[in-house]
Parts: structure tokens; sequence; C-alpha cells
């Protein structure tokens, strides 16, 4: 019985508002929570539940958003002037209805920490209660700006906005709040959406006033009890949005301490959601680690350090500050400190780069070295090659960028400048100071630079 519930009930995420109390032009939804946009979170909690049964109303900076989840095209809902939150349920409605949609559940776009558990476990009260709408409700110190819950004798009456509650009318406010989730059954709560008005303080259409009508209605209406998990709360203002941020960050940080990752000054370390580290890597505070990062056993991550959508193979040793993104570093390889590892670079097994080298678009051969002041880019190096200080391969015309191919083995003499395309041959060596232009064969010993005069001085006497 609850699993046919399930098939029928879908999801709607409301995203389209501007989020005035954030102050920023950003759509309030991508504003970012250890890297990732809160968007990103609340369909993640959403998507093992409802797969393509989930919609999200856009408006304000729709096209931002389109472009950040390109794979939700076709499951956005378009809420072109934003009217409010009962608005935007309005203007999904007529797509919740074509899907045949016995319920539906509705989550506010700025809820980021809401779990799938949670969601699970409240649409499993509301069917098992036979709820017509049923919300989660938060018990809080201090209800702040959030909806009120106002009960009458232990039932609830209305959810009053905080801008609207008039204790004259309403009673005194307890700490009990909205957490703006909520879950309709859609033949129940039709009738009641054309009810809506918005003679508020806000001048907007309410989603909660759907509950006062409801209650009105004799329907069976329920406040699910979400205690006071912080998960639940909604994020309005920055000091909301790094409350919440920091929230998940120890969360997850002490996850992965007792999972068998040791993190030294862990209060400093940020580890996005969906980062993978395995038992027995070691990270030093503070650091960054975020997106589709993977950390191998054995590694070690010394402070200071920025990665992002990286692999970190088997004892690797990133030293202080470095800062890697969407690279690949092999195992036993050395990094730092002080190095940059940019897009599509791969580090080889046992391969190093030191401290203010710049790696882009690299391949990095099996015990290859460049161990200080270089930028290598679009460039393949062979296996055992050594890159001298000073190494900077020329890679862009002005127009086009070129390939440096360096054959296993060879060796770049400090101060080369390598102007691609160019190829240096296995086994090659290419003396100090040089400028190449034109391709050193396999063995052989390139040299381009101007002959070395000793000119007597004059006699200062
Ligand atoms: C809302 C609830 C409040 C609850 C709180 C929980 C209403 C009227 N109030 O208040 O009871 O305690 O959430 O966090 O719903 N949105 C749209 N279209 C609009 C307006 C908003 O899609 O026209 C979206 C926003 O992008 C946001 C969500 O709806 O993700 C909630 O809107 P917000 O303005 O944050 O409402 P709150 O004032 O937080
Ligand atoms: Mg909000």
């Amino acid at each position: 019985m609850q699993h046919s519930s399930f098939d029928k009930t879908g999801a709607l995420v409301l995203a389209a508002g501007k989020g005035t109390r954030m102050h920023s032009d950003k759509p309030k939804v991508l504003q970012r929570l250890l890297e990732e946009p809160m968007l990103a979170y609340v369909l993640r909690a959403a998507e093992p539940l409802f797969g393509d049964r989930l919609w999200t109303v856009i408006g304000h900076g729709a096209e931002q958003i389109r472009a950040a989840f390109p794979d939700r095209e076709g499951r956005f809902i378009l809420q072109e002037r934003q009217l409010g939150t009962g608005h935007a349920l309005q203007e999904a409605w007529p797509t919740l209805k074509e899907a045949g949609l016995e319920h539906v559940l509705v989550v506010n776009g700025d809820s980021p920490l809401v779990t799938g558990d949670t969601l699970r476990s409240f649409l499993e009260g509301t069917f098992s209660f036979d709820a017509d709408l049923a919300f989660i409700t938060l018990s809080l110190d201090d209800p702040g700006a959030f909806g009120r819950v106002v009960r009458n004798g232990g039932e609830v009456a209305a959810v009053i906005e905080a801008k609207d509650y008039d204790e004259s009318l309403h009673g005194p406010a307890t700490g009990e709040i909205n957490a703006g989730v909520y879950c309709l059954k859609t033949a129940s709560v039709e009738p009641l959406l054309a009810r809506l008005d918005d003679d508020n303080q806000s001048g907007e259409l309410y989603i909660t006033d759907l509950i006062g009508l409801a209650v009105r209605e004799g329907l069976r209406t329920l406040g699910w009890p979400g205690g006071s998990d912080l998960r639940l709360l909604g994020v309005n203002s920055p000091a909301e949005l790094v409350r919440s941020e920091e929230f998940l960050r120890a969360e997850l940080v002490d996850g992965w301490l007792n999972a068998g990752v040791i993190i030294h000054n862990p209060s400093c370390a940020r580890i996005g959601p969906t980062v993978d580290i395995a038992k027995g890597a070691e990270i030093t505070g503070p650091c960054e680690i975020y997106g589709n990062s993977r950390i191998a056993a054995g590694v070690r991550i010394d402070s200071h350090c920025r990665i992002a959508d990286s692999s970190i193979r088997e004892n690797a040793v990133i030293r202080s500050y470095c800062h890697i993104e969407g690279a690949k570093v092999g195992a036993d390889c050395v990094a730092g400190p002080y190095a940059r590892i940019r897009p599509a670079s791969v580090m080889e097994n046992g391969s190093h780069i030191g401290n203010f080298v710049e790696i882009k678009n690299v391949r990095l051969g099996e015990g290859a070295k460049a161990n200080h002041l270089s930028y290598i880019g679009d460039a393949e190096v062979g296996a055992g090659s050594n890159i001298g200080a000073g190494t900077i391969t020329c890679n862009y015309d002005g127009k086009n960028k070129h390939r440096t191919r360096i054959g296993k083995k060879a060796f770049i003499g400090s101060n080369s400048a390598l102007v691609a395309p160019v190829s240096i041959g296995e086994g090659a060596l290419v003396g100090a100071g040089s400028v190449i232009t034109k391709d050193v064969p396999d063995g052989h010993l390139g040299i381009g630079r101007g002959r070395q005069k000793n000119i007597a001085r004059k006699s200062n006497s």
C-alpha cells in the first residue's frame, strides 16, 4: 500500500525566488555550501525517491539555473513573475496534474540540508495518517522570521508568517515553525488553490495559507514533528548560509574521522559532500577538497591545499599550498609545496611536481620530474624525463594552443623555452637557456642560445 503511494507521488522544488535577503544578484538556490549550489543538495536528496517525477520551479535567474543543471532540462517549470510560494505551486499545478500524481511533496529550494531519509519518513507519516495536507514542523527556541504554527487545542489551525503574526489574534508565539516541506493530496488540495489571496504584509500568495484553508474545510491536516533538526532550517541570508554550511562541514569531517581518515586540525578542513576518501589517508587542515575528488589510501595532504574534482592515488604526497583541479595524480607522486595542477593534467605514478610549477593539460610520464619554477602546458612528458628549473612550454601563439612532446628520459636544461609545436626526442638533452623552435631528434643535444663571449674589461684605475 505504501509502495503504491510512493509510485504516485511526485516532488516539486520551489526555487524561483530572488532571495532578497541574500543581497546578491545570483539566484539564491545557486548560492553554494562547500562549493555546491543549494539546489544540488535538495535535488540529490529527492532524486532517489522520485526519479523523473521531480520538477523544479524557477523564475528569477532562470537561465543561470538551467545552465548550472543541464541534466535537468525538461524538468523545470517557469514561474515568470514571482508572486509567492502559493503562486509557484499554482503555476506548477498543470504539470503535476498531467503527470497523474496522487500526492505531491513540495520542498523549498532553500533547505539544502534536508535528507532523503527525512523526506521518506515524512511521506510515510503522511500516508499512514492519510493526510490531505501535511507539513514538517520544527521546534526552535525562537521562531525568528519563519512561518509560525498556530494550534488550537493541540490541533494545527494555521501557519502564519512572522510578518503577519499578531499575538492578539493568534496567541503568544511558540517556537514551533513551518520547515517549508509539504505533502499534498492533489485531489483534496486542488479546490483550495484558487482561494489563495495576497491579502498579507508581503502582498504575495503564500503556500502556507493552504494549511488554514484545509483545516477550515475539515481536511485531514498534519503537522509532522521534525524535532529541532537544524538540517531543516531554510537559508535566507549570508549568516544562515554559513550556519548551514558549517553544520554540514563539521558533520562531514566527523564522518571521515569516524571512517578512519586522519584529519589534523579538523575544524579547518572543508570537504565537499561528494568527495570520497579512503581509510588511512591523512589530511591536515586548513585545506579544501571539493567536487568529485577521490583520495586513495595512504595519501598525505598537507595544510593549505585546495583540491577539486581530482583523484589522488595511493601514497601520493601533496605538500602544502598546492592547488589541484580536474587532475589525476598517480600513486607515489609528490606535488608541491606550492604546485598548481590544472585541468586535464595526469601525473603518472611516481612523478614529481615541485615548488612554483604549473602544469595544464599535461601527461607527465612515470617517474618524470619538474621540480622547480616551470610552466608546462599542453604537453606530454615521457617517463623518467627531467624538466629543469625555469622551463616554459610556449604553447600559445596568440591565436592557437600547440603541443610539446618530450620523449622518455629526456633532460631539459634550466631556463629553456620550448616553442610549440615542438618535439624533444627520447633521451635528448636541451642545453640550459635554450629557445627551442625546431624538433630535437632522439638522443641528440639541442642547444639554441647566443654564444658567450668574454671581453676583457678596461682597467678602472
Ligand atoms: C517560507 C515559508 C515559511 C517557512 C520558511 C521555511 C511561505 C510563505 N513561507 O518562508 O512559512 O517557515 O519558508 O524555510 O512559503 N519561491 C518561489 N517563488 C516565489 C517565491 C519563493 O519559487 O514566488 C521559492 C524560493 O526560491 C524559496 C522558497 O520558495 O526556495 C521559499 O521562499 P522564501 O522566500 O525563502 O520563503 P521564506 O520567507 O523563507
Ligand atoms: Mg526561505
